[in-house]
């Protein structure tokens, strides 16, 4: 078996990385880490585990793996990697800490860096568009949440050249566990019960990472929504010529045919005609769609992940997969649910 440590394993993303990783065929997860809940069961966080016979331990003192899963808040995979790299021959990381190719990125868009060296050396994951830089890499930044359901539902018009001069507008909606098991007073229940709250009107730091790896500017926005998981992208797309339904069948098919993750949902009949949370909602699965707006020249593309499995601990299982040379979709084919409760 390859063994497997998670950096992080107390919060929301560590434990989708412990769930996965237990119906893994490949992994054995030695060590879980937090530091707030250590020498507790992963069950005493994560209720859903509790039949796993394995304890939280302090990260100060990390095993000697083959893969170590980073999934901690911005800035401490930055500041710790010397020593995650010394205990396991792959890091992947779920933060954003090196996701972004150059200093001058992070120091416009967030505090600066304080591995700038590594940058180059790191691998992007979004597998559908990194694929084979993945194969072999030992530094990987798993996407983020809202970037990964943009670029999915992107994608195929930047390839075919269907996005016009203008800037495309999206706007992405997303649940609340997107701010982590520590949340603050916005995620808490009360506040956050009924809302479809703007909560990154302008400026938010995935346009850099939508940019940085799609090669596209987009205007984006997002807003806080009343479910739990999920993050839903609305892209507003202007071709400068016209652009048919069949030509979008084409472009979509070409570039996803071949993808295990991803289903185009476009239309036909029935209640679920576009790409929607609840459908995917615990499974790595990704929906993209999208429809011809003639009379205004639009196109409207949307995208649909569960952030907390394609948008995050999915998807850093995935490259992992990639990365050790396992079959790429081990660990990851579950389905999800239906009917479901709000996700
Ligand atoms: N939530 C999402 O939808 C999502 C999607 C994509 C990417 N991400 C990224 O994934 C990362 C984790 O997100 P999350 O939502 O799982 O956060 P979270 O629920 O707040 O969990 C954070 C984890 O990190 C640990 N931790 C905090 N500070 C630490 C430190 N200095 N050293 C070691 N461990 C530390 C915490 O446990 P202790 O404090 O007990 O050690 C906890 O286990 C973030 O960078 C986030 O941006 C999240």
């Amino acid at each position: 078996m390859t063994t497997a440590s998670v950096v992080g394993a107390s919060g929301f993303t560590g434990g989708e990385l412990l769930r996965i990783l237990d119906g893994h065929p490949e992994f054995d997860v030695v060590q879980a880490t937090s530091r707030s809940s250590a020498n507790k069961t992963v069950g005493h966080a994560h209720p859903n585990l509790r039949h796993l016979d394995l304890r939280f331990s302090d990260p100060a003192e990390l095993e000697s793996v083959d893969v170590l899963f980073a999934a901690t808040p911005h800035g401490v995979s930055m500041d710790q990697i010397d020593r995650f790299r010394e205990a396991a021959d792959r890091v992947v990381d779920l933060s954003a800490d090196f996701r972004l190719d150059t200093e001058a990125e992070y120091d416009e868009w967030y505090d600066g860096h304080a591995r700038p060296d590594l940058l180059a050396e790191s691998e992007y994951a979004l597998p559908e568009i990194n694929r084979e830089n993945l194969r072999d890499a030992t530094l990987i930044a798993s996407g983020g949440c809202n970037a990964t359901a943009t670029i999915l539902a992107l994608k195929p018009l930047v390839d075919a050249g269907y996005v016009g001069d203008r800037t495309p507008v999206v706007d992405v909606k997303v649940g609340s566990s997107e701010g982590g098991a520590g949340g603050g007073a916005a995620s808490s229940h009360a506040e956050r019960s009924g809302v479809v709250r703007p909560y990154a009107a302008t400026g938010h730091r995935h346009e850099a990472e939508i940019e940085g790896h799609l090669g596209l500017s987009v205007a984006f926005t997002a807003h806080a929504v009343d479910m739990t998981r999920g993050a839903a992208a609305t892209c507003h797309v202007f071709p400068d010529d016209r652009v048919t339904t069949g030509d979008l069948w084409t472009a979509y098919r070409g570039v996803y045919d071949d993808e295990p993750f991803v289903r185009l949902v476009a239309g036909g009949s029935g209640v679920y005609r576009y790409p929607e949370p609840k459908a995917v909602a615990g499974s790595n699965y990704a929906e993209v769609g999208f429809v011809v707006d003639p009379g205004n020249a639009r196109i409207v593309a949307f995208g649909a992940i569960d952030n907390m499995v394609k948008g995050s601990a999915g998807q850093a299982v995935h490259a992992a997969n990639l990365a050790c040379g396992f079959v790429e979709t081990a660990g990851l084919e579950q389905t999800g649910y239906h009917p479901v409760g709000a996700p």
